[in-house]
């Protein structure tokens, strides 16, 4: 690969320029958030999530390389992500810009104005170890089967994406250690548009900063070339409040109800995944983590459909 030097740049914002965060975020898609936190913060969430960390298996299949390791739960099992980020005034007006949805309609005569507040899609740490390989690039989006039409001429419209993350590095990122990889304005593009590495830039962060980007922007986590270093990335992943369903049958039936019955019955209720990888718990298939039907020590693929990359 190139160095990081010869790609096209990322935005570098401090938090309290609001204004010019959401206005690179609808020029190129994405920007790093220079002082979203401070380096004490960092450093607790770090302390959290390194007992998960250390007590997660390789993953065995396509989603993550083997080196990957995965904190699932953070709003449990760290009180600053939750009450420190996840509550974030910047986060909450930047999700209300890009993911809140508002509609207007009629019941009967009278006009009635609804707005879906954002709501965490996955809160998920997750550390590349020394040699993990780069990702694939790709949407988040995907698995929430956006269509994206092409805006590269007319330029962003609000309300294109239903989804938007922020990445706080545990330590500074670089090209070496597996900085995410972005490429700023690919929230702009159609479906048909497929993603070069030649066209990423490094999401190369100090501690304290993060990486925001909306559900469309391809990006990828980068290889960690390193020998000795591991690199912690917390992430808060955000979609539309409404992406679930009306009634809530996870509260509304119990484990014995699910395990009772047929698996087409269990499909239709929603206690399967949704391909690609909507619905998983700890990374297991809903009903094979109640029925205790998997081996923690073997964690892999829980998405069949789970494609073989093309070779490159
Ligand atoms: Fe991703």
């Amino acid at each position: 690969m190139p160095s990081a030097t010869a790609r096209p740049s990322l935005q570098y914002i401090h938090r309290s320029e609001t204004d010019k965060i959401i206005q690179a975020i609808v020029d190129d898609g994405c920007c790093i958030i220079k002082n979203f936190t401070t380096p004490e913060a960092v450093e607790r969430v770090n302390a959290d999530t390194r007992p998960y960390f250390d007590a997660d298996k390789p993953w065995k299949g396509d989603l993550f390389p083997p080196e990957t390791r995965r904190c699932a739960r953070m709003a449990s099992r760290s009180k600053t992500y939750r009450e420190e980020w996840l509550v974030d005034p910047l986060v909450d007006k930047l999700t209300s810009v890009f993911v809140d949805k508002t509609t207007s309609n009629f019941y009967g005569q009278t006009k009635h104005t609804y707005t879906s507040r954002a709501i965490i899609n996955t809160a998920l740490s997750m550390e590349i170890g020394p040699g993990g390989k780069a990702q694939r690039l790709h949407r988040d989006d995907k698995n929430h089967h956006i269509e994206h039409v092409d805006q590269t001429k007319t330029g962003y419209r609000i309300g294109s994406d239903l989804s938007m993350a922020f990445l706080v590095p545990g330590i500074a990122t670089r090209y070496e250690n597996g900085a995410t990889m972005a490429i700023p304005g690919s929230h702009l593009w159609d479906q048909e548009r497929a993603p070069k590495v030649e066209e990423a830039c490094c999401a190369e962060m100090e501690i304290g900063d993060a990486y925001v980007m909306l559900g469309g922007t391809y990006h990828g986590g980068g290889a960690n070339q390193t020998t000795d270093t591991k690199r912690p990335m917390h992430g808060l992943f955000f979609c539309r409040g409404f992406l679930r369903t009306e009634e809530n049958a996870y509260l509304a039936y119990s484990k014995e109800d699910v395990l009772s019955w047929s698996p087409e019955v269990q499909r239709i209720m929603g206690f399967t995944v949704s391909s690609p990888n909507i619905g998983f718990i700890d990374f297991v298939h809903p009903v094979r983590w109640y029925a205790g039907d998997y081996d923690p020590n073997q964690p892999g693929d829980l998405d069949e459909s789970q494609e073989t990359p093309m070779a490159s």
